[in-house]
């Protein structure tokens, strides 16, 4: 992509994503600025990864034509709610990864930017990640277009309109969390027959891994995937009774209903 792009608030996630875009040769060195708010930290992101890095938003985004927003949810408004800011971004593709900020507060503050809302998740890090798109009223083919480019060099993409993003931000963003628990706590029961832990999590991850690769690949519905494993009198069905006694899947499910409440008052309100 010939454009220049900015990463402002190159942290854990903005790191990640600039990764994955070298990484994948989607932008070069010498097309990316980033922002930090620490001197060292900028000083290492060049080292790293050989962009430039600012501590000054106003510039990146003067010298950008695509701005990526990877600042934290409460840095968003002083950051982006600016005469300054405003007048660096005009009417430029702006893609904001902050979770529980709604487009159309973003549209407040930038009212002529093309804006894109993206929720990814800390996958991206080992470029397995999960991003979910919600373009604004502004953004285009060709804005969802380079958002995709963008998101793709870190992991798997989709699109939805904003109003599914809460929902999106708790099963997607806090998603791996609630994964690690329920993956933890199979190794705990491998431990408890026996194994060294060590194994039991290679074990445990191995078959997350291996489960969620089967239901993307085959798109077989997971009940069906869960058939075939179950023999009659098998371990398995006896496995499957005990979880459904613990009433296994409202607690999941019941999870996200939860977290999405939360992610719902995340935020500033328009
Ligand atoms: N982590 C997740 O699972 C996840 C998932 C989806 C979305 N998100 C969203 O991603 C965003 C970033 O999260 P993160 O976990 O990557 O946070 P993080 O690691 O704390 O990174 C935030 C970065 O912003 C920089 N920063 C702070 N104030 C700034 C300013 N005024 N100007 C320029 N840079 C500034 C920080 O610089 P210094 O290092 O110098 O302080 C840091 O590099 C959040 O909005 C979050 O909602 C996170």
């Amino acid at each position: 992509m010939a454009d220049e792009l900015a990463i402002l608030g190159c942290g854990t996630m903005g790191e990640a994503i600039l990764g994955g875009l070298l990484h994948e040769r989607l932008y070069t060195p010498e097309q990316v600025v980033v922002t930090v708010r620490r001197a060292e930290a900028g000083a290492q992101l060049q080292q790293r990864h050989g962009v430039v890095a600012l501590r000054d938003n106003v510039e990146a985004c003067s010298r950008a034509q695509v701005v990526l927003v990877a600042v934290k949810p409460q840095y968003m408004a002083e950051l982006l709610d600016d005469d300054r800011m405003r007048a660096a971004i005009g009417d430029k593709l702006v893609i904001s990864i902050a979770a529980g900020v709604r487009l159309a507060t973003l549209g407040t503050w930038l009212p002529a930017a093309r804006l894109i809302r993206a929720m990814p998740n800390t996958p991206c890090l080992v470029s397995r990640g999960m991003t979910v798109l919600a373009p604004g009223p502004r953004a285009g083919a060709d804005e969802l277009a380079v958002a995709r480019r963008i998101f793709h060099a870190v992991g798997r993409v989709i699109e939805l309109e904003d109003k599914h993003m809460d929902a999106v931000t708790s099963l997607n963003g806090s998603g791996p969390a609630f994964a690690y628990v329920m993956l933890e706590a199979l190794a705990d029961g491998g431990v408890m027959m026996g194994l060294r832990r060590d194994v039991a999590l290679e074990i445990a991850a191995s078959v997350f891994l291996g489960a969620a690769t089967m239901v993307l690949d085959t798109k077989l519905h997971p009940a069906a995937l869960k058939d075939q494993v179950t023999t009659p009198a098998g371990s398995t069905i006896a496995g499957l009774l005990t979880m459904e006694d613990g009433r296994i899947r409202s607690v999941l499910a019941r999870t996200i209903q939860e977290a999405t409440k939360v992610a719902a008052s995340l935020g500033p309100r328009e």
